[in-house]
């Protein structure tokens, strides 16, 4: 068997990789059910399912009988296996390349230590960028400086992006490549392509080159846009280890920051639309790569803002992608919104080109709910429609809005169904009840589990006591609050404080958290996942003016708890006490603690 030696950072990205309810979803039958999924816990034996998987923060943990972690720790529990093999089952299972992580083997830089794959490629393709980029400054008083200037594009806004040019010729970059190995890598990273006769040819030839970064700001790939007329279009890097179009954003390293700051962020189609947006001061804009939007997409964006909303092309097309994007969102538990273009604009880049800043403000300031949009389309296809086709619509409807988690939200969106379609509430409602009875896993499995309406039953099989409570408010506080020593003093238990001290460790980052406690101690490690997913899994107070508030609240009631603590010790010690001066000196000590426990 070949052993393999993991980088963090690889783990990581099978992290972000692997879906957690994909995965356990392979060993137990899992239903949805508020945010979560849950089924019957593999571990121990029960009828009533308590063993919950949450998609988005990438944890399970049973309220049955405790064990929790991530989806590694589940395929270590449940195919006993070392977390070696774990890392490498799962690995295979996401498709990734295992080669470079041979022992012995694969890559190896100056450092003798193994470079990522991933860093191999985006080290082949950020050098392609930057040949790129120098074609088109060259190519800047020619033509493509033309069609630049065609489309607004100012030189400014290409330098900001990065713009590149690949010639017309069929080996231009596969010339400026000279090593061997580099070679492989760019054939690897999509950029070269190989004809069954070996020879190897550019893949992007006659394009504007719309480099195209992941999260962090690295370049993986290219959109490719052929200058003039031509078949394709657009041209994509295609899928590899390093890009992949189902989790890109086009420009989020730029726009995560203004995402976060407006909590809200803007999806368009176009490369076009995204930078004509930001060259117009609208920065929170992501495109996607041509394909629709995925839960991935929507996990990433998640990260950064609350709120999205859909600014699509002004056609069938457009209209049916964000409609098709709809269930996504709500699986995803967020309530989309919608941003329509005026009629005769085809889409948001023309929209800004020909109309300016002042249409585009205005398109922007009436978004509206997507569901809204989405129900009133289908109701005016219902109106004067045949009964049968009436039936379809409002069951397409309904089954849409079973998608959304929350169970209060699903029902006024219900009434609102009810209401448009002329129909009964009751009977949306029973139509609704089957729907959400209807498994919807990818596999197809018929999950056996009983469904229970109750979104969130299951928080009646937890209940936190005031240390834990405390810990779960510091892990949803935005921006760690200190973890200082009096605290620590204060948190009695063990394992609630050693949960703190990691993760100030990690410096709060909840994602280095979970393999961080599994690096502990054996037993300890899998005591702190347990712990760190229950407490994940508890419903937080939603605002941070909240949480601030009961983090203080929760602080003295944990002082008080203390202070008696001390007060019953010494009491405790009066009693037995036989000399006369150290009794004065502990009824000193007692009477300065009750006092400071007036104050
Ligand atoms: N797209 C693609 N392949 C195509 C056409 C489009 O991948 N053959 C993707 C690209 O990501 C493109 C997006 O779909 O950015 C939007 O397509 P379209 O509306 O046709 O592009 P525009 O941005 O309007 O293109 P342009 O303005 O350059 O004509
Ligand atoms: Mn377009």
């Amino acid at each position: 068997m070949t052993a393999y030696h993991f980088p963090s950072e690889f783990v990581a990205e099978l992290r972000d990789c692997a879906d957690i309810v994909e995965v356990v979803g392979d060993y137990v039958a899992l239903v949805k059910s508020g945010a979560n999924h849950k089924g019957c816990c593999p571990f121990h034996r029960e009828k009533t399912p308590s063993f919950m998987v949450h998609r988005e923060k990438r944890i399970f943990h049973c309220f049955g009988c405790g064990v929790g972690g991530d989806v590694i720790t589940f395929l270590m529990k449940v195919e006993q296996l070392s977390y070696p093999e774990a890392v490498e089952r799962l690995a295979r299972r996401c498709g990734m390349d295992l080669s470079p992580y041979e022992r012995g083997g694969g890559a190896v830089d100056s450092g003798d230590r193994h470079v990522s794959r991933r860093q191999e490629l985006s080290a082949v393709v950020a050098r392609a960028n930057q040949f790129y980029c120098r074609q088109l400054e060259r190519e800047l008083d020619g033509r493509v400086g033309e069609y630049l200037d065609r489309r607004g594009i100012s030189h400014e806004v290409a330098r900001k992006f990065g713009l590149g040019y690949a010639p017309p010729g069929w080996d231009t970059l596969r010339r400026a490549i000279k090593s061997a190995r580099d070679l492989d890598n760019a054939v690897a990273a999509g950029l070269l392509v190989q004809k069954d006769s070996g020879r190897l040819y550019d893949r992007f030839r006659d394009r504007l080159l719309f480099p195209i970064r992941d999260a962090a700001g690295t370049v993986v790939g290219f959109g490719g846009r052929i200058i003039g007329d031509g078949e394709p279009k657009y041209l994509n890097s295609s899928d590899s280890p390093l890009f992949q179009k189902r989790r890109l954003l086009y420009d989020l390293a730029h726009a995560k920051h203004a995402i976060a700051r407006e909590q809200l962020a803007i999806v368009v189609e176009g490369y076009m639309d995204a930078l004509t947006l930001y060259a117009h001061g609208i920065d929170n804009v992501v495109a996607t790569l041509g394909t629709a939007l995925t839960g991935d997409h929507l996990r990433v964006l998640g990260r950064y803002g609350r709120q999205a909303a859909v600014f699509f092309d002004n056609d069938e097309a457009g209209l049916r992608a964000a409609f098709r994007s709809l269930p996504t969102f709500l699986e995803a538990g967020v309530m989309p919104e919608v941003i329509s273009l005026p009629e005769g604009v085809k889409d948001p880049d023309q929209l800004v080109r020909e109309r300016g800043i002042e249409a585009l403000s205005s398109c922007l300031r009436q978004r509206i709910s997507l569901l809204d949009r989405y129900v009133a389309v289908r109701e005016a296809e219902n109106r004067g429609a045949s009964v049968g086709r009436r039936r379809e619509l409002l069951r397409e409807v309904v089954d849409v809005v079973a998608r959304i988690p929350d169970q209060v939200l699903a029902g006024l969106a219900l009434r609102g169904v009810a209401e448009r379609f002329g129909v009964s509430e009751e009977m949306v409602t029973g139509l609704f009840r089957r729907a959400r009875r209807r498994p919807r896993s990818a596999a197809g499995r018929q999950p056996e589990v009983p469904t229970t309406e109750a979104g969130n039953d299951w928080t009646s099989l937890t209940e936190l006591d005031p240390e834990e409570y405390y810990v779960m408010l510091v892990l949803r506080h935005p921006g760690m609050p200190v973890v200082d020593e009096e605290l620590r003093s204060l948190l009695g238990q063990k394992l609630p404080r050693r949960l703190l001290e990691l993760y100030a460790e990690v410096d709060g980052d909840r994602e280095a958290l979970l393999p961080r406690l599994a690096a502990e101690d054996h037993d300890h490690g899998a005591e702190l996942q347990a712990l760190y997913t229950r407490l994940e899994l508890f419903p937080a107070p939603e605002s941070g003016a909240a949480i601030d508030r009961e983090l203080a609240d929760c602080r003295l009631l944990l002082e008080r708890r203390h202070l008696r603590r001390e007060v019953e010790e010494i009491n405790r010690r009066i009693r037995s006490c036989a000399d006369e001066d150290d009794l004065t000196g502990l009824l000193r000590r007692k009477m300065e603690m009750v006092q400071r426990h007036r104050r």
